[in-house]
């Protein structure tokens, strides 16, 4: 595979396109042009490529992250579609809308992708180099924004280059962003459709396509209220952090440690990374929690994990996860 230099802005021709399609499978993280923002785009099936774009946003938290599709019928084979999602998908896709819909189980999104929700935020951009290059990738690319966190959205290659230089493989340039301007999120999840973000569809058009108005909802993923799917995920075991010295019958969530491995017929152990790689615990996080909580224990008990680069977002979300229940958030 050709490489340019790290980085580096390519034209969005068929072989350039093609060129991003391979880096995106090799794993690598691209920046790809939508109509809405530039977004910082990784294979959505690949756990450790999502954890490179969270490295990257510099991100303090794992978000959910959307997965861009090239054809809107593709959306069934990873999502639930009910029927206010199928109107809103035929009313508006391809174009700037986001729909949370229940995960399809079996589907390869990447529990990190999801931030271990059990739904998954789907959309089918309208940008023509977007769809090619999701085509030219051949799976769904998981993309935020492209700007690091806290910053301005980027809406042209340059600025992509100026934020997050050195972390992506190349930028494609597809021009300035036409909308500029985040998608409108709405979760179908149950018989009420909900405005989580507003963004590229207006509220007014979204309520002519379902005939009906949306509820309001917490636009950083947390889907919350009387009657509402419960989406945060969080073990079924309570879950202490920080643990030196764990209970024999603990189930045991370290890193990059090896004296927990063969203690004998105690509680499980997983090691997020045995080579102490930050990365590798980020794509393993949600995985690992599913897997303890499988066997039942009474508590998991998580030994601690550095801080620096995705430590920060693995502790939040650990935090989350040790949070008394009625609290707990996904944002
Ligand atoms: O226009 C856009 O949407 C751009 C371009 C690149 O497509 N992307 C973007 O992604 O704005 P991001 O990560 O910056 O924002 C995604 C939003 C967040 O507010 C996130 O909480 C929400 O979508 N989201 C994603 N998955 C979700 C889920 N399963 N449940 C609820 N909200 C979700
Ligand atoms: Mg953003």
């Amino acid at each position: 595979m050709r490489r340019p230099s790290p980085g580096s802005i390519i034209a969005s021709n068929p072989p350039e396109i093609a060129l991003a399609g391979e880096l995106l499978r090799a794993g690598e993280i691209v920046g790809m042009p939508t109509e809405t923002v530039y977004g910082l785009a990784g294979d959505a099936t690949n756990g450790l490529a999502v954890a490179a774009i969270y490295d990257a946003k510099g991100r303090p938290s794992f978000n959910p992250l959307i997965s861009h599709l090239a054809d809107p019928a593709d959306a069934d084979a990873f999502g639930v579609m009910n029927a206010d999602a199928a109107r809103l998908a035929a009313a508006f896709w391809p174009g700037p809308l986001t729909l949370v819909v229940p995960h399809r189980a079996g589907s390869p999104i990447s529990d990190l992708a999801r931030a271990g929700l059990d739904t998954v935020a789907l959309r089918v951009p309208s940008h023509p180099v977007a769809r090619a290059l999701i085509r030219a990738a051949g799976r769904p690319i998981a993309a935020p924004s492209a700007n690091r966190s806290g910053r301005i959205s980027p809406t042209e290659a340059i600025h992509v280059q100026a934020e997050l230089d050195g972390k992506v493989a190349v930028v494609v340039d597809g021009g300035p962003c036409e909308i500029g301007l985040e998608s409108t999120v709405v979760a179908c999840i149950n018989d009420r459709p909900m405005l989580l973000r507003p963004g590229g569809v207006p509220r007014e058009a979204l309520r002519q396509a379902l005939g009906r108005d949306l509820a309001d909802g917490d636009s950083h993923g947390a889907i919350r209220g009387p009657g509402m799917l419960e989406s945060h995920y969080a073990p079924i075991a309570p879950l202490q952090m920080n643990v030196a010295e764990p209970g024999p019958d603990d189930a045991v969530l370290t890193f990059a440690s090896s004296k927990f491995v063969g203690r004998g017929p105690g509680g499980p152990v997983i090691d997020l990374s045995p080579t102490g790689d930050l990365r590798q615990a980020a794509a393993r996080l949600f995985g690992a929690l599913r897997e303890l909580d499988a066997f039942h224990p009474s508590v998991i008990s998580v030994t601690p994990i550095p801080m620096h680069g995705l430590g920060e977002a693995i502790n939040d979300r650990l935090r989350r996860a040790a949070a008394p229940r009625s609290d707990a958030r996904s944002d």
